[in-house]
């Protein structure tokens, strides 16, 4: 099936948009990963299989406090090597798995965790290991109903809840910790002692190392691809884990993959795909649209999920990683990670829900970064605009069309033989005017900053890096690497220099610095997109840096990998919070990324094509990436390569409306197509889709608030928002809005007039347009729902408010006094209830209490036969949801940003569903003005176009308490 498909791929897609597959390896081009998946094999080949690996019980020591434990591991292959394992159990039940290389020749790396972690998590206190004959064991949770078993012989992990397994680590044996040797020792391949003990199938399988290892020392200590040697200085070192979920039969995450979001198999009988999952941060030209290759960043991050149970691991390894998944039963799962080097570091989040596994990812790596406000508008871009007159004239297009814009890019073009910060004065001779001519209506720039700096003698910032030894070396260590990108010959920035950060930091600053180069010719409103940053280098192995390269701390390229993006990202991150005093929330886009990369700002998915499948395939990307952890996601809208024909640049708006970062981008041999290009209908269209967007700035942001404090994601699929709903757990075309009930399904095919979405529950569903009430039912139903070039599938679940603001401006700011409207969508009940943050959307006032968070609620009112609808502060009501950091206890109402806003209105309030005709609608006992369109209601069976109330301007404040009172 596979094989039909991907030719099917190839031939509708012309020669010139494909992949260059070759310049990418394969397992079986990888040494290690041949190593991995051949261990797998013998180990499903022999049915006495048993790993090696066991742990001395002697040797177990329960740390002071007891919520870790210690204890020697030795393999029974090579007797001499030492172990040593770490469990611990974190205060929120995550449990932490380490194991180590003791006293090996050399170290394996373990700093991974320590770049991916916000701090060094809590251990809980409650913890009592009981250490039995053959396992150690602790019992935890609230309710006592989490179990972790760590057995002796061979070792093993398993997690429990309920006695169920959950996860379980190296339960098929898999585990292998390639130790450090040398050359000479491994040629002599010497025969193994018969091991010790009455284990009589250990004692028969052993008698080589051949049965665990292979025959071959495969590619050990040097490797080829292409024309290129991978030296290995430092042999074998990699390392194989299979991680099991025995009751969960789906599997999510670990992006970046052009897939689905329920991973489909690679191993086992009717495979899906025959290569593993890749992790090896890469720059894909073309990439495909359906394919395990790996692409630009790395979140090892899996979540595993059944209706009973949502649990999560993420493998802290920075270096390359390859991922085999398997269903041995329909709701059963395996997996096996093979990484090239570091050491084992895993993390088992119990669960059991997805909020909770959520929740205990973020408070190891981070909430995302509350990003500003303006950032969530409209950006556009394209390589190039050629000059500052053309940044000016696109400007002067979008505000003839009134079509708004917040943010304008620049590509690489704009630096002098890209030495990126340099302008080339040529077609951008006054590049500050040009910021101010932007900025003029609160809009951005953001400007393109690439690692690799050009070799050149007149180049500041090459020749200070230089000058501060923060490069990346070449092999051995002693001269810098020279690669080629954009820039022609160039050096790249080792992030992993804490030399470089600070200096990193003063190039940015736009006042002169004493004899440091700064950039002057920038403004405190310039914003940076950091590409090309896996890094990319274009006469490299795979497009990227030997892995023999040597970073800061004598660390390989090999074991940074991974990493080395985020770095570089946050690296940029902290310069713009540097750069003015008090600091502006930043705005960095990133390329590569890994665990932890959503501190630090947005990413997008890469080069891809202007297809259908493209586009298709992009929404579960960014699914996939909010399950990572990382929200702030979207793709090229319009195919960054491709000239698409209106009608599909019309339906790409539609996705990136719907996105959490919204840009518009195109390669420079594509032909122009800013969205004011367009005949009508389409420019019409793309304009109102513009004008939705801006609207609905509130719903998006008030999601990212919570994002930032909950880690609950932006965009959430089925499984997420309804997670005992087994129906809904493959879907990945459709999704939810934050907490805010909205349902959205992009159209992502030629020709669509109408779509079936899902329904997943025992509830009416409004259409956002037309105001037509669908109904679900308690075991989910398909309904069809108009789709129209210029419909977006959107749907209000019974039960919500949302917030909007509808006034049409030229770009985000100039909204900010703007009045509200409310869409009330009443559920069966009669009820609803919605959320709105509001913040100054700049500045980090919000760590201070400057903020507005309403709830809003409607219930139903019996004595009145209507319905009550007030807002009141969530800030007094919801404590222990701190805001970035502010304790809600120490909130004041009256703080100056509520001041500020006091004159903002409510101006309407649209209510769907109700029961009948209103006799009265009142506010503190003043009559309202209001019409009502007669419909089907909220708690009636039937479908059809429901009900309309619209209150026409209360004349309530948005910062205050009140209450429209609707009697029937
Ligand atoms: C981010 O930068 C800060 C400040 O330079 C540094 O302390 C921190 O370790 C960095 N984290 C990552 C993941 O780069």
């Amino acid at each position: 099936m596979r094989a039909l498909s991907s030719l099917l791929v190839l031939v509708a897609v012309p020669a010139a948009l494909a992949v260059k597959t070759q310049d990418f390896k394969t397992c079986t081009q990888a040494a290690f990963c041949r190593r991995g998946r051949a261990l797998s094999a013998r180990a499903q080949e022999n049915p006495s299989w048993s790993s090696p690996y066991s742990i001395d019980p002697s040797t177990i020591s329960v740390l002071p406090g007891q919520a870790s434990f210690t204890a020697g591991v030795k393999s029974l292959l090579y007797p001499d090597v030492k172990f040593g394992l770490d469990v611990r159990v974190h205060k929120d039940g995550v449990v932490r798995v380490r194991m180590d290389e003791v006293n090996g020749l050399r170290k394996h790396y373990d700093e991974a965790a320590s770049w991916a972690l916000i701090a060094e998590p809590d251990i809980s206190p409650e913890i009592k290991w009981s250490v039995g004959k053959s396992d150690v064991r602790a019992v935890y949770g609230d309710k006592k109903d989490i179990e972790v078993v760590v057995a002796f012989q061979p070792l093993k992990v398993t997690l429990l809840r309920d006695g169920k397994e959950q996860v379980v680590l190296n339960g098929r044996g898999l585990l292998h910790m390639e130790h450090f040797r040398t050359k000479e020792s491994a040629e002599e391949k010497l025969p193994v002692e018969q091991p010790q003990g009455d284990d009589s199938q250990v004692v028969m399988q052993v008698n080589s190392r051949a049965w665990f290892e292979g025959e071959t020392e495969d590619g050990y200590w040097e490797e080829q691809f292409g024309s290129w040697t991978d030296t290995k200085p430092k042999g074998p070192e990699s390392l194989s884990i299979d991680i099991s979920f025995p009751n969960h039969g789906h599997v999510y995450g670990i992006p970046q993959h052009a897939t689905r979001l329920s991973l489909p198999t690679t191993t086992g009988e009717n495979a899906f795909y025959s290569e593993p999952y890749r992790l090896y941060n890469a720059d894909v030209f073309e990439y495909l649209a359906d394919s395990t290759m790996s692409l630009y960043g790395s979140i090892p991050v899996m979540h595993a999920h059944s209706a009973a149970s949502t649990v999560a691991i993420f493998n802290a390894v920075g270096s390359e990683t390859w991922i085999d998944v398997a269903h041995p039963t329909p709701r059963s799962t395996e997996t096996h990670w093979i990484s090239e080097s570091g050491i084992l570091d895993v993390f088992l989040m119990p669960g059991s829900t997805p909020a909770d596994v959520f929740g205990q990812y973020t408070r190891l790596t981070g909430t995302p970064a509350l990003p500003a406000h303006w950032a969530l508008a409209y950006h556009q871009c394209r390589w190039n605009y050629v000059s500052s007159d053309d940044v000016r004239d696109v400007q002067r297009r979008f505000d003839l069309e009134d079509m708004p814009v917040d943010v304008f890019w620049l590509d690489i073009e704009y630096a002098e033989e890209h030495k990126y910060f340099i302008w080339d004065k040529k077609y951008f001779p006054d590049p500050v005017d040009m910021t101010r001519d932007v900025e003029a209506v609160g809009r951005k720039m953001v400007v393109i900053v690439d690692p690799h700096l050009k070799r050149a003698a007149s180049y500041p910032v090459y020749q200070e890096a230089q000058e501060r030894g923060v490069l990346v070396k070449s092999p051995g260590g002693s001269n810098d690497y020279e690669g080629w990108c954009w820039s022609g010959s160039a050096a790249w920035v080792d992030g992993f220099n804490p030399e470089s950060w600070d200096w990193w930091t003063s190039l940015f600053k736009t006042a002169p610095q004493g004899d440091k180069w700064t950039w002057t010719e920038s403004t405190v409103d310039t914003y940076i997109w950091n590409d090309m940053n896996e890094p990319s280098v274009f006469n490299g192995p795979e497009i990227s840096m030997p892995r023999d390269n040597v970073h800061y701390g004598g660390w390989e390229h090999r074991d940074v990998h991974n990493i080395n993006g985020m770095l570089f990202h946050n690296m940029t991150f902290q310069a713009l919070k540097a750069r003015s005093d008090p600091p502006k929330r930043p705005f960095v886009l990133t390329r590569s990324f890994y665990a932890g990369s959503q501190r630090f700002g947005a990413m997008w998915t890469g080069d891809n094509l202007g297809t259908w499948e493209h586009m298709a395939v992009g929404v579960r990307m960014v699914l996939a990436n909010n399950i990572g952890g990382f929200s702030f996601a979207g793709s090229d809208v319009g195919g960054f390569f491709g000239n698409p024909e209106p009608e599909m640049l019309v339906r790409w708006y539609e996705v990136g409306i719907f996105s959490p970062f919204f840009r518009a981008h195109a390669h420079i041999d594509t032909k122009r197509r800013e969205p004011y290009l367009l005949d009508e209908p389409y420019k019409g269209i793309i304009r109102s889709l513009l004008r939705l967007r801006y609207s609905m700035l509130p719903v998006w942001y008030t999601a990212f608030r919570e994002a930032s404090v909950t880690g609950l994601p932006v965009l959430r699929p089925h499984y997420v928002a309804f997670p005992h709903d087994e129906a809904g757990f493959a879907l990945d075309d459709q999704y939810f809005v934050g907490s805010s009930g909205l349902l959205v399904k992009p159209i992502c095919e030629k020709g669509a007039t109408e779509t079936s979405v899902y329904l997943p529950d025992d509830q009416v569903y409004y259409d956002y347009f037309n105001h037509y009430a669908y109904r679900g039912a308690a075991k989910g139903k398909h309904v069809t729902v108009p789709a129209e070039l210029e419909k977006v599938p959107l749907l209000i679940r019974g039960g919500s408010i949302i917030s909007t603001r509808e006034r049409p401006r030229r770009s985000s700011p100039l909204m900010k006094y703007d009045p509200f409207t409310l869409r009330v969508a009443l559920n069966a009940a009669g009820e609803a209830h919605g959320e709105l943050y509001l913040d100054d959307g700049v500045t980090f006032s919000h760590q201070d209490g400057q903020f507005i968070w309403r709830e809003f609620v409607a219930t139903s009112d019996k004595k009145a036969r209507g319905v009550r609808i007030s807002s009141r502060n969530l800030a007094a009501q919801k404590p222990s949801e701190a805001v970035d950091g502010v304790a809600l206890a120490t909130y004041d109402i009256a703080n100056s940003f509520v001041k500020e806003m006091l004159g903002v209105r409510v101006e309407r309030v649209v209510v769907f569903g109700l029961a009948s005709k209103p006799n009265k609608v009142q506010a503190g006992g003043r009559d309202l003005y209001w019409e009502f369109t007669p419909g089907v209601t909220a708690s009636e069976k039937r479908q059809g176009t429901t009900s309309v109330l619209v209150v026409k301007d209360p004349d309530l404040s948005v910062t205050s308490d009140w209450e429209i009172v609707v009697q029937t």
